[in-house]
């Protein structure tokens, strides 16, 4: 059977919000270290930054890039990462049993984002687990205040004249979770998120802010930690954060490869849940969602390989090695996050390089794209504009988890430029899934480019010895005829087809 669906520029879902394309550097195994910042390495810049990794990172096209945690965030004395490095201290980095020895701080944030170009923007985290509301301040008043205080002075002395304008942060990290260094209730850190973000907007009430939701559907306290957060805050934050991750458990491809089912019920039921607040408060305020850390990940394997570290640094932790599977379901989550862009307006990627990320590198060696890097920097490169309306009249599969799952997952994105591109998975592992689109008034004639991540073996991944293995290839045949585009999805495919 055929998949179908209508495009049509009256139907619309909102602009895409360029922060949709956001990722994250925490510090965490060897994201930071021999990551993105490796002094000594063949690449490296006088500054120790990876020029072959900063490539990378400009060509995958991301944007916000949230920092430095995660988990590492709730044991974060920023303080430390300042100054002079030799004087920079050695801490014991609770959330990875790592030793961490701020050689790269705040400062080499700034510097790098400012490297990767003017499309990377700081968003950043404040320690909400172990530390408060008189912390968070001083690391604002350091970070953005121009000069003339103690705190900008001192950042002015440590060489950074200029202030970092930082203008997006989090207040704490997970904070619902019990694996949380200062793990807290839900009354206890909508409490301290008020307040912090009070006393911020009073050095500034030009910051965005975004408050902790649940750090997954599945939480125990999940909807209800969101409603009472947000009854404390609702007036003070502008976002609150969901966080989702997503592997095969018991080798249930077919529940994996619908995962966004799951991650779009859990946006609907945050907004349903942001929008009762807001109600049972008669505010005509929206509270947007910072869907900040989303992705595959082999979770399950975590644990056992963080409790047997003994505080090194920078360890190869979390360095999941994605197939072709993966990158269908990674670019299905994209789909689900552009579906969602009224409200989804901040997206992170966890991570960026080497920990559960899109970019790998080899210490004192080579960088390389993992298949996942394909769907991120496609849809960052052409997912720019207004976000179509997409209903899909699908074939169906049976799921374990989901029960009947639509094969075909897609999304449309219209340009200022009028010309368009539909993002298209097909779930289906066996058959290849025959796709209609009917394309009302938008002027489209045209296929412009028929990209598709698949593969013979679904398990084929890009590693050390092979980078390249799997890369994108162009489909033929996909056409456009009176006003009808017609395509063939090969079977567990990531599609991009653009259409003028
Ligand atoms: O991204 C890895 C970890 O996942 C983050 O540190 C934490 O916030 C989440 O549990």
């Amino acid at each position: 059977r055929t998949a179908r669906f209508t495009l049509d520029p009256a139907f619309t879902v909102a602009q895409v919000n360029p922060r949709l394309f956001g990722s994250f550097v925490e510090h965490l195994g060897r994201c930071v270290y021999t990551g993105i910042f490796e002094p000594g390495h063949p690449t490296a810049d006088e500054a120790g930054l990876r020029q072959d990794v900063l490539d990378l990172v400009r060509e995958l096209g991301v944007t916000a890039i949230r920092y430095p945690g995660g988990n590492f965030v709730s044991g974060y004395k920023w303080e430390d990462s300042v100054g002079p490095v030799e004087e920079r201290p050695r801490r014991l980095d609770l959330a990875w049993r790592s030793t961490e020895t701020n050689r790269f701080g705040l400062s080499e944030y700034i510097a790098f984002l400012k490297k990767i170009g003017p499309q990377a923007e700081p968003m950043m985290a404040v320690n909400l687990g172990t530390r408060g509301v008189a912390e968070a301040l001083e690391l604002q008043e350091y970070a953005n205040h121009p000069s003339g205080t103690a705190l900008s002075d001192l950042r002015v002395a440590h060489g950074d004249k200029d202030p970092f304008g930082i203008r997006l942060w989090c207040l704490g990290n997970e904070m619902d979770g019990p694996w949380q260094t200062g793990h807290k209730t839900a009354e206890e850190y909508g409490r301290i998120a008020a307040e912090t973000a009070r006393a911020m907007h009073q050095i500034d009430p030009g910051v965005e802010l975004v408050a902790c939701g649940s750090s997954g559907q599945s939480m125990p306290t999940f909807a209800e930690w969101e409603a009472t957060v947000l009854a404390e805050t609702y007036d003070l934050v502008d976002y609150i954060s969901l966080h989702a991750y997503y592997e095969p458990l018991d080798g249930d491809v077919d529940s994996f490869l619908a995962s966004a089912v799951d991650m779009e019920s859990f946006i609907e039921n945050v907004v349903a849940t942001c929008d009762h607040v807001g109600a049972r408060l008669k505010s005509k305020k929206k509270i947007n969602l910072s869907f900040d850390e989303w992705n595959v990940w082999y979770l399950s394997r975590t644990e056992a390989e963080v409790s047997a570290l003994d505080w090194p640094e920078a360890p190869r932790l979390l360095e999941d090695n994605y197939s072709v599977t993966d990158a269908v379901v990674f670019g299905s989550l994209l789909i689900a996050l552009l579906r969602h862009a009224d409200r989804v307006t901040v997206a992170c990627l966890a991570q960026l390089v080497n920990v559960i990320a899109p970019i790998m590198t080899e210490p004192g060696g080579p960088a390389w794209r993992q298949t996942t890097f394909f769907p991120f920097s496609q849809a960052s490169r052409y997912g720019r504009g207004e976000v179509l309306d997409v209903r899909v009249d699908s074939p169906t599969y049976e799921t374990k988890k989901y029960g009947e799952a639509d094969l075909l997952h897609a999304t449309a994105v219209r340009a200022e430029d009028g010309t368009v591109t539909v993002f298209a998975v097909n779930r289906g592992r066996a058959e290849p899934l025959p796709l209609e689109v009917a394309l009302n008034g938008l002027g489209l004639t045209r296929v412009v480019e028929h990209s598709a991540l698949a593969d013979a073996d679904p398990d084929a991944r890009n590693t050390l010895a092979e980078p390249e293995r799997v890369v994108p290839h162009a489909v033929e045949g996909t056409q456009v005829t009176d006003g009808r585009l017609t395509a063939v999805l090969e079977p567990l495919s990531w599609n991009v087809i653009r259409l003028a």
